[in-house]
């Protein structure tokens, strides 16, 4: 089917409390590994491209690889941008293709936020396009955004509240206490804060870092309102792991499909592992 926004994805996945999974986007056997443990679970998600993903592919391959995959398939497949930095990105996104846009003004002042945030509304919704927005920081590098630990604030529940409120976005990230990239000991996840939050909105809090978080502590933010995750780190790790493991056997190869495609298979199985894990299995 065509790529799909997540309005209903979301709403449903809140309703039913499962969450849907955010899987980054990087290159064709990103792409090819996601779509593949999609099936296999018959589990609708998310195609996260960040700005610097995008750069790496180029928007045109980006939009053409995610049609590719939904249109071949029976599972709805949203194609969305990830960390949008500028009012002009995000457009630039939405005339792309993108059915869904992430505007990250978690370092501006709170008005600020607010303000862009809601004109990203406004003209998203007008196209179609489902928006998630994001309040408080957090820590930890992805592509090019580096945030340190001590810079990482925790969102205030009042204030997610009313950006909410004030903004109307499909989705909120919150900082609650992850991070991207791995973590160095357990991270300590704030759950009074999305219990807090859930409770006072209708659309699902969005957990950001998903990589490395115990499977329990994914249930329990699961289980108070979580209905979006996001995993990058996790996957591409299982591919590098993958491609090394190749070589160390055989440092002869030269075929790069020798050894990306047992890299992409490697990731096919932990993606499975995350919809299984976010309760989305089956729900496609
Ligand atoms: P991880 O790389 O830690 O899984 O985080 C991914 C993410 O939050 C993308 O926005």
């Amino acid at each position: 089917m065509p790529l799909v926004s997540m309005f209903e994805l979301l709403q449903r996945a809140k309703r039913e409390r499962f969450a849907v999974g955010q899987f980054n986007m990087n290159n064709l056997e990103f792409t090819k590994a996601i779509m593949e443990a999609a099936e296999m679970e018959r589990a609708p998600f998310i195609f996260g491209v960040s700005e610097g993903a995008m750069k790496y592919m180029g928007e045109r391959y980006v939009v053409a690889l995610a049609r590719a995959a939904a249109e071949e398939s029976p599972i709805p497949v949203v194609l969305h941008l990830d960390h949008g930095s500028s009012f002009e990105s995000v457009m630039r996104a939405i005339r792309a293709g993108f059915t869904s846009v992430m505007f990250d003004g978690s370092h501006l002042p709170f008005a600020e936020n607010v303000r862009i945030t809601r004109e990203i509304v406004r003209v998203a919704h007008a196209m179609g396009v489902s928006v998630e927005g994001e309040l408080g920081t957090i820590g930890g590098v992805e592509d090019d955004l580096s945030v340190e630990e001590e810079d990482a604030h925790i969102a205030k529940p009042e204030e997610a509240i009313r950006f909410y409120e004030e903004t109307g976005v499909d989705a909120l990230a919150i900082a609650v206490g992850t991070a991207h990239g791995m973590y160095k000991g357990r991270p300590h996840i704030r759950f009074e804060i999305i219990d807090e939050v859930a409770r006072a909105i209708p659309v699902p809090i969005v957990l950001h870092g998903g990589s490395g978080v115990p499977d329990e502590d994914i249930r329990r933010a699961i289980a108070l309102g979580v209905g979006k995750i996001n995993v990058n780190t996790e996957n591409q790790v299982a591919m590098t792991q993958t491609i090394k493991r190749v070589f160390e056997g055989k440092p002869d190869v030269y075929d790069p499909r020798k050894y990306l495609g047992p890299a992409k298979d490697a990731m096919r199985d932990v993606v499975r592992g995350k919809m299984r894990l976010f309760g989305s299995s089956g729900k496609a």
